[in-house]
């Protein structure tokens, strides 16, 4: 979703905004802007319909010089992609330059307020009226910037991340965020500004997380400072950065996607790495361990999230109810946020999102926050809103996951829900010391089978053109491999744009069924697990009405391969664990369906990464 960056330093400010804006792309936008204060005392705003390097293509011929300024990547919600909708947006006077992430919810009212006092808006964006709302206070309290700031904020309902400039202030940038993320790095003479940590990295590893209500004052030749709204001021936490440069280029494959499925078995180790210990006796979740008495007592597990989060959810219910006997509910994090939900204090709400930013589940977080529910998160980006806001909570550690359709993030989930599992149920004494060692030693094996799934990608690459042309897919699984048949669905329809839905096998014959004709490929996830028969009959019939079954099978499987139309093999493994290696080869498929189709598997349309507004 959309992106910020902004540089105030002694570099080109241009060169390092338009790269960090490449570097954001992978969040998905639809346009892009860039504003600078040249030395001239000019401030040049340039914007562009598309993609960043349409942007540039605009800019080519135009005066970028400069040593601070602010720059956009914008994913249309008020008003379609266009570049009088893109950002940044100027105010009436052309002195100030403001970018905007988030969804101001009052906007009407204060546009009507400000056009009843003569103001003609040029874009139908909730942004502009923020910008312009600043100029009207500054000129009518006779304010500074940063109060204005201050004055205008209180006036407006919803989420932001604010960065603006001044051509009267050529050496400050006032940024502010609420629900919406900024980080602000902290370089030699030099500050950067971003939606994430990802543009930063190059330059600095020392960021500032803004929380929500704080504005930060980026001045040159001074420290970093932070207000809040009433203007106290607030010492700002130093954080060091663990990512490094190389995390973020695609090492030499296709597309990050390909990378990031193909670092699932270095990203799983790192993720039970220090949790499971070498001789594969013990995991031990410190976030669990640390809130023992939370999770003994835990009278129901609720699991709030979204998209493929939501999927891990499922999984993390069965690991959890089968390992633990504690009921689990799993919400979308959209649903449970508007529905009254009944939420006991002695209840453990567990919030999973890769990103850490989906607004969401963030206000779902809040909200069972609110009823006294012990919070507690499963994200991957480090220092994100989640994990700051939640009570505890562990970090997938796969590093960042830049393709939109999320791959290793996945796997890192369930992988880190298995371990949770484990964990709560070797406290609670609810499975046989045998049984724990049994399954911890299994989870351990997991970075080693997927491998041997990787090692069949040619196989599910020549699957894959039999099917390009295909213009829906079912996706079937049972038990623990149901969410998993959602997932290879989500992850088909994401990336390719053929219509996909995924099933429990068995349900199949309460409607779906009348899909199946010999047009129809149906994937079915049919391991050899304790349903294995039961998932033989429900390919019995699909094959008796045409179908086309794909097949992911456990190696050396006989009876599917007799009657499927292909099979892919994954080594044995323990049965909740199945998932996590079934959906390799379902998300090759994916991948390769969509580069055969010519799609832009990295940067699928109308999808963001980071789903920041609701
Ligand atoms: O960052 P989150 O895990 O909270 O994101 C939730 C969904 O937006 C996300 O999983 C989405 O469904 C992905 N595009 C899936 O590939």
């Amino acid at each position: 979703m959309c992106g910020i960056v902004g540089y105030l330093g002694n570099k080109d400010a241009y060169a390092v905004l338009i790269k960090g804006l490449h570097r954001l792309e992978y969040r998905g936008y639809d346009s892009a802007g860039v504003a600078m204060l040249s030395a001239k005392g000019e401030l040049n705003v340039y914007k562009s319909k598309g993609k960043v390097a349409d942007l540039e293509s605009f800019a080519r011929s135009k005066d970028i010089s400069g040593t601070i300024g602010i720059a956009h990547t914008r994913w249309a919600t008020h008003g379609e992609p266009n570049e009088v909708n893109a950002h940044p947006h100027y105010s009436p006077s052309g002195n100030l330059a403001l970018i905007h992430n988030g969804i101001i919810e009052n906007y009407s009212v204060i546009r009507a307020e400000l056009e009843s006092r003569g103001y003609e808006f040029r874009s139908s964006t909730d942004t502009e009226v923020i910008v312009y709302l600043i100029e009207y206070i500054m000129k009518s309290n006779r304010t500074d910037l940063c109060t204005a700031v201050q004055l205008a904020l209180r006036q407006v309902v919803g989420a932001y991340a604010i960065a603006v400039i001044s051509r009267d202030n050529p050496d400050r940038i006032i940024a502010a965020r609420k629900s919406s993320p900024l980080v602000v790095g902290i370089g030699e003479d030099e500050f950067f500004l971003a939606s994430d940590a990802t543009p930063i990295i190059e330059y600095t590893d020392k960021v500032v997380y803004l929380n929500d209500g704080e504005i930060a004052v980026i001045s040159r030749g001074e420290d970093l400072k932070v207000v809040n709204l009433d203007n106290v001021e607030i010492t700002p936490e130093i954080k060091k950065l663990a990512m490094n440069i190389s995390q973020l280029e695609k090492g030499g494959y296709p597309h990050f996607m390909l990378k990031e499925i193909f670092e699932q078995p270095r990203t799983i180790l790192n993720c039970i790495r220090g949790r499971i210990n070498v001789e594969g006796t013990n995991v031990a979740l410190s976030g669990v361990i640390d809130n023992r008495e939370k999770f003994l007592n835990a009278r129901r597990i609720v699991i709030v999230a979204c998209g493929t989060s939501w999927h891990a959810a499922l999984i993390g219910e069965h690991l959890i109810e089968d390992f633990c006997r504690i009921p689990v509910e799993v919400e979308y994090a959209s649903e449970f946020r508007y529905r009254n939900p009944v939420i006991y204090p002695d209840d453990i709400v567990i919030a999973i999102s890769q990103s850490g930013e989906t607004a969401d589940t963030l206000a779902a977080v809040e909200l069972a926050k609110s009823e006294g529910a012990f919070i507690y998160g499963i994200c991957n980006a480090v220092g994100s809103s989640i994990p700051r806001t939640t009570d505890s909570g562990s970090y997938i550690h796969v590093g960042p996951e830049i393709g939109v359709a999320s791959t290793k993030a996945f796997t890192g989930q369930v992988t880190v829900l298995s371990m949770l599992a484990l964990t709560i149920a070797h406290q609670r004494g609810n499975i046989s010391e045998e049984k724990f060692i049994q399954l911890v030693r299994e989870l351990q094996a997991i970075p080693d089978k997927i491998k041997e799934v990787l090692k069949r990608s040619e196989e599910v690459k020549e699957l894959s053109r039999i099917f390009t042309y295909a213009h829906n897919f079912i996706y079937l699984g049972r038990g623990y491999n149901y969410p998993a048949a959602l997932e290879g669905a989500l992850k088909l329809k994401e990336i390719s744009y053929i219509h996909a839905e995924g099933y429990p096998a068995a349900e199949m014959k309460h409607g779906p069924i009348a899909l199946i004709d010999a047009e129809m490929p149906v994937v079915v996830i049919a391991t050899s697990d304790s349903i294995y028969e039961k998932t033989i009959s429900n390919i019995q019939e699909i094959k008796a009405r045409q179908g086309r079954v794909i097949a992911i099978v456990t190696e050396g499987d006989k009876a599917v391969r007799g009657i499927a139309d292909y099979c892919i093999e994954v080594p044995q493994v323990a049965e909740p664990f199945t998932p996590i290696v079934a959906s390799i080869p379902l998300q090759l498929l994916a991948y390769y369906i969509a580069v055969n189709k010519g799609r832009d598997v990295d940067r699928p349309r109308n999808l963001a990464k980071s789903v920041t507004v609701e």
